[in-house]
């Protein structure tokens, strides 16, 4: 084969030519192909693609050399263009000691797969931030979960400046850490706000006539920073869902498990971890490697395990 070849989730494939000295990503878009990307640096790990001998690169970093094959984890159908959309905040609020939650409104709706995230442009802010909607497509408020990371600019502007009916821009959807359209057992497991993602995801769920089994192990650093506990146990009402919570350092009320994710999955009772399930992991990413590789061990197939890192804000912010 002298072209790139590119196969999506959905088995559709495209091939194109290599242009000398440019990325895989840069190549397929020449041809007129969209492949999903965003930071297009080697950082936001959105243009991630399995080579056939199972090991894994990045689109916009992979040299186009004749004869390339990768396969991409998202059908070609789920790629919708990101666009800009105002946004006014309807309310905002510390929901534990380590996480606020934003809540707005767009001026125009917003398309999006669950788990998806947009890059928000705050005022007074340098550069944007990432942050995964946690409310279902359709909703006319949408719901972000911050880490109130101390030299945080997001947090800093939310305890010191914000005020209802800011306005604001943003840019989405992106990513391609969304549901997937199968009838699979689905285990998700989320680490601190990496539950936002996860939520939606359960949210849509909700709105489905589903039966397959689903479990959400989620994790937390000390007992008190849990939040969204009533969503949660609302979801579990109405869902076949199994609930884990999980603390690494607990306190006296705290009645979930002490430990990890990776510590608490062998305590899902009704779930069973096999090649016919399959996984949602969102957090740091130690958390999501440590995950992944036990689901590995267990039997999970990689191509249904699917996850988001949450690393710092990958773009340099403009001198
Ligand atoms: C696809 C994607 C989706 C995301 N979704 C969410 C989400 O829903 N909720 C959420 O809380 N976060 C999410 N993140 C992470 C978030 O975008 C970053 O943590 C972001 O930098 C936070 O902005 P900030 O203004 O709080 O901190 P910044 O002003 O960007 O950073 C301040 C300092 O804090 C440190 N820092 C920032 N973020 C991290 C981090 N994640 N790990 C370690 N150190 C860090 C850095 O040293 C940095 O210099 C997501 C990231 C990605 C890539
Ligand atoms: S687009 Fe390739 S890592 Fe971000």
């Amino acid at each position: 084969m002298t072209g790139l070849r590119i196969t999506f989730a959905d088995d559709e494939v495209i091939e194109f030519n290599a242009v000398m000295g440019a990325s895989v990503l840069e190549s397929a878009e020449q041809s007129g192909y969209a492949l999903a990307q965003n930071c297009r640096s080697g950082i936001c790990r959105t243009c991630v693609a399995q080579r056939p001998d199972g090991s894994r690169t990045f689109l916009c970093q992979e040299r186009a050399e004749p004869g390339f094959m990768a396969r991409v984890p998202y059908a070609r159908a789920d790629l919708v263009p990101a666009t800009m959309r105002k946004a006014r905040i309807n309310g905002f609020a510390l929901v534990s000691p380590s996480v606020w939650q934003l809540r707005y409104r767009l001026q125009f709706p917003l398309a999006f797969l669950p788990g998806q995230y947009v890059e928000l442009s705050l005022p007074g802010i340098e550069g944007s931030r990432r942050f995964s909607m946690a409310n279902a497509p359709g909703d006319a408020e949408h719901i972000l979960y911050i880490r109130d990371i101390p030299q945080g600019a997001v947090p800093a502007y939310l305890r010191e400046r914000a005020k209802v009916n800011d306005l604001f821009s943003l840019r989405g959807p992106l990513g391609v850490f969304y549901l997937r359209r199968s009838a699979r057992p689905k285990l998700f497991i989320a680490g601190g706000t990496g539950l936002a993602p996860i939520l939606a995801m359960l949210r849509e769920l909700g709105r489905r006539d589903i039966s397959e089994p689903l479990a959400l192990v989620f994790g937390v650093t000390n007992a008190a920073d849990v939040f969204a506990l009533d969503e949660i146990r609302a979801l579990a009402q109405k869902l076949p869902l199994e609930v884990v919570l999980v603390a690494v350092t607990a306190d006296a009320a705290w009645s979930g498990r002490e430990g990890t994710v990776v510590d608490a999955m062998p305590d899902l009772r009704s779930f069973t971890i096999d090649a016919g399930i399959e996984a949602y992991i969102c957090g740091p990413p130690g958390m999501v490697a440590a995950a992944r590789s036990l689901l590995e061990s267990n039997g999970a197939d990689p191509a249904h395990i699917f996850n988001e890192e949450f690393i710092e804000n990958p773009h340099p912010v403009p001198a």
